[in-house]
């Protein structure tokens, strides 16, 4: 056997070893996480040796055609459209109810057939698979189509932006490819608020999704809101809807809550009709670039905001939190990304890093960089513990310091 047949043997060996151990968890009752993420990765690296370097090549620069094939089905709302019957679901049919090119529509459903979203039992006869199934929840769809769209499109720019900074990432904020690709000067946020409602409003569900989906572990399962004393106010930052707050009530109803955002104004769609919790509830309008308006509260609460800024920007939101503690009492509560790619070798901050890089002009951090940034904050903030629950991300607490 040649070498090339040996290097074969050695990782089909080595994806058999990986299934054994993933089977000794499941038949243990644990998670295999890790093993999953082996099997994924010896796998790709199988495909990728056995396929020639040229059809690699080429896949792998018209990756992009998946995201446009998913954007486009749920533009169309052909995944809904699919769930409705309990046997695979015609190509004419499909046809029919979308209004869609019958080419058009096969082109993009055989994009998803190609990449396990969609299977194909018989030919031209669709049906939903476990991935495509999770797509029929609203705020999952929402999420994977901000990913396909709004990504995609902005992730385009991003070779103007590289070039147009001479290959440096500011630290301060500077146009970004988002604002190139649509356009205008306004930042993301802003952008959508008031230009595009429609994306807005798919936006907030998207994280609803995601805070609870991708991220995995609830933020309640790693730091204890118990240990707040009862009527402590907690003022979720940039919290959006409140969905992340409202979540903790649930759990912790003797805490009370601030929710502030751009327009902050309504409760999280779905999340409670509780009227008990949401009497524990306000919604205030504030920008987080400007002065803190509650001063002295148990807990301010930044989930997901410091990766959408530049570090520059980090510092003048921390500032004006940090005016706003009172040190020994108020906990600075921090949720967000973390690059650890030099420790392991799969982090979930690693797939987002380009996007968070052509919406915002900013990568995620380093364990470094972060104590780089938190030393820059006048009157000082110190760490008084941290997790790294998942990978890629980082839940800090904090504590001014004088
Ligand atoms: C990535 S989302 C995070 C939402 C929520 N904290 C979570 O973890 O799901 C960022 C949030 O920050 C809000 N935001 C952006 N710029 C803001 C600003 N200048 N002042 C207040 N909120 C802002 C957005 O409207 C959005 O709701």
């Amino acid at each position: 056997m040649g070498r090339e047949g040996s290097k074969v043997e050695r990782l089909g060996s080595k994806i058999a070893q990986y299934i054994r151990q993933y089977n000794e968890k499941i038949d243990a009752g644990e998670k295999p996480e890790d093993e999953a993420l082996k099997i994924s990765s010896a796998c790709q690296e199988l495909d990728a040796f056995v396929t020639s370097p040229e059809s690699w090549t080429n896949r792998v620069a018209l990756a992009y055609n998946s995201s446009i094939a998913i954007c486009l089905l749920l533009d169309m709302n052909i995944f809904q459209l699919i769930s409705e019957g309990d046997e695979p679901t015609s190509l004419d049919t499909l046809v029919e109810r979308s209004g869609c090119s019958k080419s058009l529509l096969r082109c993009v459903l055989r994009e998803c057939v190609a990449k396990s979203i969609l299977d194909e039992p018989t030919s031209q006869m669709y049906q939903l698979n476990r991935q495509s199934a999770c797509l029929l929840d609203i705020n999952g769809a929402a999420w994977i189509h901000y990913l396909c769209d709004v990504g995609l499109f902005t992730g385009a720019h991003l070779s103007k932006y590289v070039a147009k900074n001479g290959g440096q990432i500011p630290v301060y904020r500077h146009e970004t490819a988002f604002q190139m690709a649509h356009g205008t000067h306004q930042p993301f946020y802003t952008f959508f608020k008031s230009c595009d409602p429609k994306k807005a409003e798919r936006f907030d569900k998207a994280m609803q999704w995601s805070s609870r989906g991708s991220a995995g572990t609830p933020i309640e399962s790693i730091f204890d809101f118990s240990q707040l004393r009862p009527g402590a106010v907690v003022v979720d930052v940039g919290g959006g809807r409140g969905h992340n707050s409202l979540r903790i009530a649930k759990a912790q109803p003797h805490l009370s809550f601030i929710i502030q955002d751009l327009g902050a104004s309504l409760p999280a769609h779905g999340v409670t009709d509780d009227a008990d919790i949401l009497k524990g509830f306000q919604w205030q309008q504030h920008d987080f670039y400007n002065k803190q308006p509650v001063k002295g509260a148990d807990l301010y609460f930044l989930a997901c905001i410091m990766m959408d800024n530049t570090s520059e920007d980090c510092c003048n939101i921390l500032e004006h939190l940090v005016e706003a503690m009172i040190p020994n009492k108020s906990i600075l509560l921090i949720d967000d990304a973390i690059d650890i790619s030099e420790d392991d070798g799969y982090s979930l901050a690693n797939p987002m890093n380009m996007h968070l890089l052509a919406c915002f002009g900013t990568l995620s951090r380093t364990m470094e960089e972060w104590k780089i940034l938190f030393s820059k904050v006048p009157h000082g903030l110190c760490i008084i513990n941290h997790w790294i629950v998942d990978p890629g991300r980082v839940t800090f607490a904090l504590q001014r310091t004088s």
